[in-house]
Formats: structure tokens, C-alpha cells, sequence
């Protein structure tokens, strides 16, 4: 997919003021990684504007739970349609494949089948906008050169994890870490950017290390659920920071006037001023 997302984001990058600032998450960090995740799953180009328009809603910080309930809803019924639209005509993307784990091979339920398409679509977009907005804010804030571009997405990657928390987890049985038993049947949340700041595990964890190595960091998280975009990630945000690196990019505002979505669960910027030269 490399090709196709390097042509989205010279795209996404031409259509931005030059020497004027602009938001970069939502001129850029944003459209991006929905066209590509779009493009993966085969939603049609024509559906694309209805995408946006649920996917800002759900972004966003300030939407009334009403407004953001009907966006999931929207979603997820235009999901059950486009379903059955990929079963009646299958193309070459992954939703057909799901449709055909579903159908030719029983390994998903339909249920199954309409959560994995949702949370492909979801996760794929969401922490990817993150991604792109939290590495490019350290990037411009430390003004430090990439050696190596593979080893620094590693490393901004963990610096400022997307996620805080992995999937919760439900021990079937009692277990004991660290001195401490969790109950079978409790709730448990792992903390991801905890494990990437782990003063045993990384040397200065606070300390951004463009060429950090190695860096077993859990920003994906971990066993048979880790991530599976983590490839993927890794290739769109090397294009992304390449593409607007190349561009010349520079914070329009303070760092400290950066603001952060008030949650607990993400960590991301609510906006990214920026400057191109
Ligand atoms: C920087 C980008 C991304 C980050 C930081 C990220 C992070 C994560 C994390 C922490 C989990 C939970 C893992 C666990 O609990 O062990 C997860 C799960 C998942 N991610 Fe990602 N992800 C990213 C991009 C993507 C993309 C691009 C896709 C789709 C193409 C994707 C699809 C999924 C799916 C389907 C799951 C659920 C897997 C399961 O439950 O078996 N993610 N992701």
C-alpha cells in the first residue's frame, strides 16, 4: 500500500497553505489514515464525505452524547449495509475477506464479522490521527535529527503512545503479579504508556531517543490481540513524517499552548498548528 499512500499524503500536503498555519490534524493527521483505512476495507470512494462527518463527531472532544451515540450508530449501520454489499459483489479488499472468513470458512460470527469491520475501521483511524499528531508534535518540539527513520517511528511510537490502555482483560482464574492477586472475573486494565516509561526497561524513558535500540516498547500491545496495523502504522507514519518533514514544518504556536483531548483512554492533540515552508 506504500505507493497509494504516499500519492494521499503529496496530495493531502499540496492542497495545505504554505507559509500561513493551518491545523494539521485536520488538513492532514486526520484525512490521511481515513483514506487509507477506507481503502483497505473497500469503502467506496462515493461514501467517503458521510465517513468524515461520523468520524469528526466521534474525535472530537466536545460533541453531546447524543450526537455521538448517533454517529456510532450511523457507522455501524452503514457498516451491516456495505456488508452485505461486498457479499452480493466481492471485490479485492479486506472486508470481502471478512465476509468470506465469515461465510465460506465459519471462523467469525456475524456479530463477530460487524464488530471486526468496526474496529478495523475505528482503531485503524483513531490511533493513527494520534500517531501522526503526537510524533510530529515531538519531532517540531525537539528539533532532533532522524538517523534512521524505521528506528524513530519505533521510538515516537512509544514516546507518546496513542492508546494509554490496552483491551481490558478478564483473568479466568486468580493471578498473582508482583505480589498482589487479581481475582478471577475482575476488570483489568493495562497500562500501556506505564510499561513504555519503565526506568527498568528503557535508560532516561522521559528522554525522546530518535535512535533508541532496542525498543521493546507495547504500544501495540501484546500476545494473540496485539495490534494487527502495526505494520501498517509503522509504513503510513514513516510516509506522513517523511512527507511533511521534506515539506519543512514548524510549530505556529508555543508548545505549551498545545492543547490534549481531555481523555483517559487516548492520548492525542485536540489540534496542531503548524507552518509549511
Ligand atoms: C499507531 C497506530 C496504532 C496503535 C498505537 C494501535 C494500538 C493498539 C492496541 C494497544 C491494541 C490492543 C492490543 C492489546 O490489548 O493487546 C490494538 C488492537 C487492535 N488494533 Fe491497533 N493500533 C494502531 C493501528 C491500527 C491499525 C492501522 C489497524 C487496522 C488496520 C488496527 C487494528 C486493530 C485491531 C483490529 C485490534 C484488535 C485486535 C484484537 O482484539 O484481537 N490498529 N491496537
Amino acid at each position: 500500500m506504500a505507493p497509494a499512500i504516499t500519492a494521499a499524503a503529496a496530495e493531502l500536503l499540496d492542497a495545505c497553505p504554505v507559509g500561513e498555519p493551518f491545523d494539521l490534524i485536520a488538513a492532514f493527521a486526520a484525512p490521511l489514515p481515513l483514506r487509507v483505512i477506507g481503502d483497505l476495507l473497500g469503502v467506496p470512494a462515493a461514501d467517503r464525505a458521510r465517513f468524515r462527518a461520523w468520524t469528526s463527531t466521534l474525535l472530537a472532544s466536545d460533541q453531546p452524547a447524543t450526537a455521538v451515540r448517533d454517529a456510532v450508530v450511523g457507522m455501524h449501520r452503514y457498516l451491516v449495509d456495505l456488508i452485505a454489499a461486498k457479499r452480493a459483489d466481492p471485490a479485492d479488499d479486506l472486508l470481502s475477506a471478512l465476509v468470506s472468513a465469515r461465510d465460506d470458512e465459519d471462523r467469525l460470527t456475524e456479530d463477530e464479522l460487524v464488530s471486526m469491520a468496526f474496529l478495523t475501521l475505528w482503531a485503524g483511524y483513531e490511533n493513527l490521527v494520534n500517531f501522526i499528531g503526537n510524533g510530529m508534535r515531538a519531532l517540531l518540539v525537539h528539533d532532533r535529527p532522524i538517523t534512521s527513520m524505521p528506528l524513530a517511528i519505533e521510538e515516537l511510537t512509544r514516546y507518546d503512545q496513542p492508546l494509554q490502555f490496552a483491551i481490558r482483560r478478564f483473568p479466568t482464574t486468580d493471578v498473582e503479579i508482583g505480589g498482589h492477586v487479581v481475582p478471577a472475573g475482575a476488570t483489568v486494565l493495562l497500562g500501556i504508556a506505564s510499561a513504555n516509561h519503565d526506568e527498568t526497561v528503557f535508560d532516561a524513558p522521559e528522554e525522546l531517543r530518535l535512535d533508541r535500540d532496542p525498543n521493546p516498547h507495547l504500544s501495540y500491545g501484546h500476545g494473540p490481540h496485539r495490534s494487527f496495523g502495526s505494520r501498517l502504522s509503522q509504513v503510513e507514519a514513516a510516509i506522513a513524517v517523511g512527507a511533511l518533514l521534506e515539506r519543512g514544518c514548524a510549530l505556529a504556536v508555543p508548545a505549551g499552548e498545545l492543547r490534549w483531548l481531555p481523555s483517559f483512554r487516548n492520548r492525542g492533540l485536540v489540534a496542531l498548528p503548524v507552518v509549511l515552508s
